[in-house]
C-alpha cells in the first residue's frame, strides 16, 4: 500500500491510525485524511523544486481538496500558497489565513461579477481570454501584474483519456498568439509577470518529452517577454490508481525544470493538487447489499458518484481494500455499485476482493483529492462526513 496507508490488528490504517474505529465514531460514507502526509509530500516537492536550483513557490490547487484542516496544515507550511479559481475560493483562502500575495487564481470563462471579486481581493490572475484582459484592465490600476495562461499544445493525461488532457481545450492561449496577446495587455496597462501552462490531470512517466517540449516552448516566450518573472508549471503530477500506473516522477520532472528553465533563470511557480492530498486521503463506505445477478456478484455500498465521481465523471478507477482484511485473498470477483439511480453508478466491474458480508467496510483509495471537493447531493443523498488529524 502506498502513502501513509498501512495494515495493523484492526485492519487498514491511515497515519498510523486505525480507520475502521473513525467509521465506528462518525458512521459512513467517511473521508479521513492524514494531514502530516499532506505536509510530507509538500515538502518532497519543495526538495525537488530546490534541486532545480531556481527561485520557486508552491501553490496548491484548492479545487483538489478545500476541507479546513487540509489547508491549515498547508498554512503551517509558511511557504505555500494557494491558486484558487473562484471567488469563493478566494475568500476561503482567505479566511485560512493566506495574504492575497499568497493567493493566485488561475481559471476560465470569467464573469464580470468573479473579476469585480478578484479585483476586491488583489489577487493575482493567469487569465487566457482576450476578454478577460480586456475586462480585468478596466477594473485594476495601471500596471497591475497578471499572468498568461499558455495552452500546452499537447494532449498528455491519465491513460491518454482526453478528458484529462488540456492541450488544444478551451484553456490557454495558443502559444503563436502569446507575444502579440502580452502585447495587446500591456496596451492596456496591464504587465505580464507570469507565463503559465497546465500539461494535463495524472501526467505519466511516458508524458516526459511531451512535457519537456511543452517546458521549452514556455522558456522560449520567456526570453521575448522580458517582464515574464514567473514561469507556473500548473499540477498534473502524482496520480497512482492502479498498482501497475507509473506517474511522471518528482525528480524526472525536476530535471526537466532545471534543463528547460535554467539559462532563463526566474522563478518557477507550480500548482499541485493531486500530488499533496491525494495519497493522505480515504474514502470508507459500508457494505448494504450483496446479491448474486447473472453470475455477478454485486456488492452495493452507502454512497454514490455523488461522493465520488471518479469512476462515473471520469472512468478513472479507484482501489478497493476490505478494511478489516486488507491484505487477505482476494478470491471473489465482484463489482462495486453505488446508491445512486443511475446506471453509471458503479465504481468497479470485476474486481478480485476478499470474501464481503453485508455491514462490512470497504475503503476507496486513494480519495484526499478531488473526492469530497467535487462531490453534490445529488438524488439528496447528502454527503460524506470529513475528518483529519
Ligand atoms: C490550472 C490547474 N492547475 C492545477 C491543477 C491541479 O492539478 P493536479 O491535481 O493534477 O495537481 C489543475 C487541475 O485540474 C488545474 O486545472
Amino acid at each position: 500500500m502506498d502513502g501513509a496507508f498501512g495494515c495493523g490488528p484492526e485492519g487498514l490504517t491511515l497515519g498510523g491510525r486505525a480507520v475502521a474505529a473513525e467509521a465506528a465514531v462518525h458512521g459512513t460514507p467517511l473521508y479521513l485524511y492524514d494531514t502530516a502526509e499532506v505536509r510530507r509530500r509538500a515538502r518532497l516537492l519543495k526538495q525537488a523544486l530546490a534541486a532545480t536550483g531556481l527561485e520557486h513557490r508552491v501553490h496548491f490547487a484548492m479545487k483538489s481538496n478545500r476541507f479546513g484542516p487540509v489547508l491549515d496544515a498547508l498554512r503551517a507550511e509558511r511557504d505555500v500558497g494557494i491558486d484558487a479559481c473562484s471567488p469563493r475560493e478566494v475568500a476561503l483562502a482567505l479566511r485560512h489565513g493566506f495574504a492575497p500575495a499568497e493567493i493566485s487564481v488561475t481559471a476560465s470563462m470569467l464573469a464580470d461579477r468573479d473579476l469585480d471579486a478578484f479585483a476586491a481581493a488583489r489577487v493575482h490572475l493567469n487569465l487566457d481570454s482576450r476578454s478577460a484582459l480586456r475586462r480585468w484592465a478596466a477594473r485594476v490600476p495601471r500596471g497591475t501584474p497578471v499572468g498568461l495562461r499558455v495552452d500546452p499544445g499537447v494532449a498528455v493525461g491519465y491513460g491518454d483519456d482526453p478528458r484529462v488532457a488540456y492541450g488544444r481545450s478551451k484553456f490557454g492561449l495558443l502559444p503563436e498568439t502569446v507575444e502579440q496577446v502580452a502585447a495587446e495587455a500591456q496596451a492596456l496597462g496591464l504587465v505580464v509577470d507570469t507565463l503559465h501552462v497546465h500539461g494535463g490531470w495524472g501526467l505519466p512517466a511516458s508524458a516526459l518529452p511531451a512535457m519537456q517540449r511543452t517546458f521549452a516552448m514556455l522558456a522560449a516566450l520567456a526570453e521575448r517577454l522580458p517582464p515574464v518573472e514567473t514561469l507556473n508549471v500548473g499540477g498534473g503530477l502524482g496520480a497512482r490508481r492502479r498498482a501497475s500506473d507509473e506517474p511522471l516522477g518528482l525528480p524526472a520532472w525536476s530535471d526537466a525544470l532545471r534543463t528547460a528553465f535554467g539559462r532563463w533563470g526566474g522563478r518557477i511557480a507550480c500548482e499541485p493538487g493531486t500530488l499533496l492530498v491525494d495519497w493522505a486521503g480515504v474514502l470508507l463506505v459500508q457494505v448494504n447489499t450483496v446479491e448474486n445477478k447473472d453470475g455477478v456478484t454485486w456488492l452495493g455500498v452507502d454512497a454514490g458518484h455523488n461522493v465520488n465521481v471518479y469512476a462515473a465523471h471520469y472512468g478513472i478507477p479507484v482501489e478497493i481494500v476490505h478494511v478489516a482484511r486488507p491484505l487477505a485473498a482476494a478470491d471473489t470477483i465482484c463489482s462495486v455499485a453505488g446508491n445512486i439511480n443511475e446506471s453509471n453508478d458503479v465504481f468497479a466491474r470485476g474486481i478480485a476482493l476478499p470474501r464481503v458480508a453485508e455491514g462490512d467496510l470497504l475503503a476507496f483509495l486513494p480519495a484526499g483529492a478531488y473526492g469530497s471537493s467535487m462531490s453534490s447531493d445529488h438524488c439528496l443523498r447528502g454527503f460524506a462526513a470529513e475528518v483529519a488529524w
